[in-house]
C-alpha cells in the first residue's frame, strides 16, 4: 500500500504486520496471558464522551505543548519500546529522525537495538531533545554508569520504569524464536508452527524476548532507597513510568518531576496486582483526577497504553495529562515504512487532534479541561 493511502494508525499496523517477520510481529503485538489488559486499554476509551462547545472561532488552532519544558508539536511522545531493529534494519534511528522532522520527543528504551550514542547522533539537530527510559540494573554501580552515559550524551530526562520488575507471560512472543538481526527477516518463520520447527532445541524459553531482556533488572527497588539514590546521582528530571493512584502521591513527595500512568501496554504488571488484571490506563487517569486532583498541580502527569486516535489523546488531556505516549504504533510505523512511517504517524495524529479540538470548540491544549469529558457506564444504568 503506498504510504499516501494510509489514513489511520490501524492501517499502519496492518502494513507492518504484512511486511515484518513473524517474530517481530509477535514481539511487538503480544501482551500478557490472554491480552485482556492490552485490549481493555483500547476499549476503555469508549466509556468517555465529550461535551463540545459550539460557536467558538476555531480557524486558529494550536496543538503544541511542552513536556518537562521541551517543546512538542503535538501532545504526544514516543514511549520507549525495545528492539526497533527487529521490525526494520534502521530501527530506533527511524524514530529519532521521524520525531525530529515532526517536532515530537522520543523516549529511548534501555533495551534499544542501537547504542544510545548512535541514536543521539541520528538527531536532526543538537537541539532535538531525547528522553531516556531506565530499567535499573540490579548492581547500583552499573546503573550509575548508565545514568552518567546518557547524561554525557545529552539525554534530557529519565523515565524510570517501575512496573516491570518481572516479565509477564507473552505467549505469542514465547512461541516465536528470537531473531534480532533485521537482515534475517527474509529467513524468519512466517507461522508459529514453522517457528516451533525451526527453534530446534525443543525447549521453551518461558519468558520469550521480553524475559531475556529484563533478567538483570533490580527486583528490590523501593521508595526509600531507589528514588533518593537516583535523585542524588543526577539533576535531570525524573519521571516514574508505570504508576497507580495511591503511588502518585508518594512520587510527588519523593521529589519526582512527573509520573507516567502506564500498565506497560498491558504487558507486564505492577508486582502488587494480579497478573493481567491491570486497569486500563485511561481509567486510572480518570480515577486519579477524581480522587487526587492536587497531584496535577504538583507535577506533570503523562500516560500511555492503547492510544490510537486523536480523540483518545484529547480525552487524556481533558483529564489533566500533559502529554500521551504511544508505544506500539511507532514500532509498527517504522516497521512498515521506516522513517517516513514515523512522520506519517505523527501527521495522522496531528490531523486527528486538530480536528477534534476544533469540533470541541477548543483552540489550545491548555483549554482542554475536565468539564469537557464525561465517563458513562452504560451497563450500570
Ligand atoms: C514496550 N514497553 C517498554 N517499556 C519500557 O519501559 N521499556 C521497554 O524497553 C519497553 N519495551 C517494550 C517493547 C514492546 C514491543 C512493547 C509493545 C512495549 C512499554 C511501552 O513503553 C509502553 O508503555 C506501551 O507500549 C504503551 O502501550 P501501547 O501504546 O503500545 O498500547
Amino acid at each position: 500500500l503506498p504510504i499516501s493511502r494510509i489514513l489511520n494508525l490501524r492501517e499502519l499496523e496492518e502494513v507492518a504486520k504484512s511486511v515484518m517477520s513473524y517474530k517481530a510481529w509477535a514481539y511487538y503485538s503480544s501482551a500478557s496471558d490472554d491480552e485482556i489488559s492490552h485490549h481493555e486499554n483500547m476499549r476503555a476509551f469508549g466509556r468517555f464522551f465529550f461535551h463540545p462547545k459550539v460557536l467558538v472561532p476555531v480557524s486558529r488552532c494550536d496543538p503544541s505543548t511542552t513536556v518537562l519544558g521541551f517543546k512538542s508539536s503535538i501532545p504526544v511522545f514516543v514511549s520507549g519500546a525495545a528492539l526497533a531493529r527487529m521490525g526494520h534494519p534502521l530501527g530506533e534511528a527511524n524514530i529519532t529522525r521521524g520525531a525530529g522532522r515532526t517536532g515530537i520527543i522520543q523516549m529511548v528504551s534501555s533495551n534499544a537495538s542501537l547504542s544510545f550514542e548512535q541514536i543521539a547522533n541520528e538527531r536532526i539537530s543538537d537541539s532535538q531533545p531525547l528522553f531516556f527510559q531506565l530499567y535499573k540494573h540490579k548492581d547500583d554501580k552499573v546503573a550509575e554508569q548508565r545514568v552518567r552515559e546518557i547524561e554525557r550524551l545529552g539525554y534530557k530526562a529519565i523515565f524510570l520504569t517501575v512496573d516491570a520488575v518481572v516479565p509477564s507471560s507473552r505467549e505469542k512472543d514465547i512461541r516465536a524464536p528470537f531473531v534480532l538481526e533485521a537482515q534475517e527477516r527474509e529467513e524468519a518463520p512466517q507461522k508459529p508452527g514453522d517457528a516451533a520447527a525451526q527453534s530446534g532445541d525443543g525447549e521453551t524459553n518461558l519468558f520469550g524476548t521480553a524475559g531475556g531482556l529484563i533478567q538483570f533488572d533490580d527486583l528490590d527497588m523501593s521508595w526509600k532507597r531507589t528514588i533518593p539514590w537516583l535523585r542524588s546521582l543526577t539533576k535531570l528530571p525524573i519521571v516514574l513510568k508505570g504508576m497507580w493512584n495511591s503511588d502518585a502521591v508518594l512520587a510527588a513527595e519523593a521529589g519526582c518531576d512527573g509520573i507516567m500512568i502506564s500498565n506497560h501496554g498491558g504487558e507486564y504488571l505492577h508486582p502488587l496486582l494480579v497478573v493481567e488484571a491491570a486497569l486500563p490506563s485511561i481509567e486510572v487517569l480518570w480515577r486519579l483526577r477524581q480522587q487526587r486532583p492536587d497531584v496535577f498541580s504538583k507535577m506533570e502527569v503523562y500516560i500511555d497504553g492503547g492510544f490510537r486516535r486523536g480523540t483518545d489523546v484529547i480525552k487524556a488531556l481533558c483529564m489533566g495529562a500533559t502529554a500521551v505516549g504511544l508505544g506500539r504504533p511507532f514500532m509498527y510505523a517504522q516497521g512498515a515504512y521506516g522513517e517516513d512511517g514515523v512522520v506519517k504517524a505523527v501527521q495522522i495524529l496531528e490531523r486527528e487532534i486538530v480536528t477534534s479540538m476544533r469540533l470541541m470548540g477548543v483552540t489550545s491544549v491548555k483549554d482542554l479541561v475536565p468539564e469537557l469529558v464525561e465517563r458513562v457506564d452504560w451497563q450500570a444504568k
